[in-house]
């Protein structure tokens, strides 16, 4: 997967507010919670990413809350300055914007913390940020800051 470069100069607007799920900075006092979430969906490696974004002050973790739970994260500043992810949102609430909300949010964030360009780290879906943010691939960026990344493997006695 390659890295993805985002013009903050050029950044589309933000939703007005959505009646289906909030949107806002994630606090110091949920850490645990939200990490201990985001290792549930979507494993140790995200969860470890997103502790790094609350040891930036502001922290650089957004959330999207429903129903006063937690439907979906993203995380900027993470493993790499300027770097946008991880991110997801639970299976059961996708397509309801909340993924392109906290997109949004972080890049018009990076662009206050003076960011000229932002970069999508190892990108996932690629149509997804072509598609809401005008991204495109950065030639030769695979496997980029990734390569020789230690893997979690299944234990064995013997190990
Ligand atoms: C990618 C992800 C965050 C999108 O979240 P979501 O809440 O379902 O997305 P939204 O509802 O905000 O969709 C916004 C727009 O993107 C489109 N879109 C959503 N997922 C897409 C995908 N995988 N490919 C292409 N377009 C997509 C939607 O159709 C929508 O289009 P519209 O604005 O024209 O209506 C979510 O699918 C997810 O958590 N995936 C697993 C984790 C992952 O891959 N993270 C990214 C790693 S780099």
């Amino acid at each position: 997967m390659s890295d993805m470069l985002v013009p903050l100069y050029r950044l589309p607007k933000e939703n007005e507010p959505s009646t289906d799920f909030s949107i806002r900075r994630a606090l110091a006092p949920e850490k645990s919670i939200i990490l201990t979430w985001v290792k549930d969906h979507f494993g140790q490696g995200w969860s470890d990413e997103c502790d790094v974004a609350f040891s930036n002050a502001p922290v650089t973790c957004y959330i999207a809350i429903q129903d006063e739970k937690l439907i979906g994260f993203a995380c900027y500043d993470a493993t790499m300055k300027n770097f946008f992810g991880p991110t997801g949102v639970k299976e059961d609430a996708r397509g309801l914007g909340a993924g392109k909300a906290l997109l949004l949010r972080c890049f018009h964030s990076m662009k206050e913390a003076g960011y000229g360009y932002g970069i999508i780290g190892g990108a996932g879906p690629v149509e997804f940020y072509e598609h809401t943010l005008g991204a495109i691939a950065i030639p030769n960026s695979k496997p980029g800051i990734y390569a020789g990344m230690l893997r979690s493997t299944p234990t064995s006695a013997n190990s």
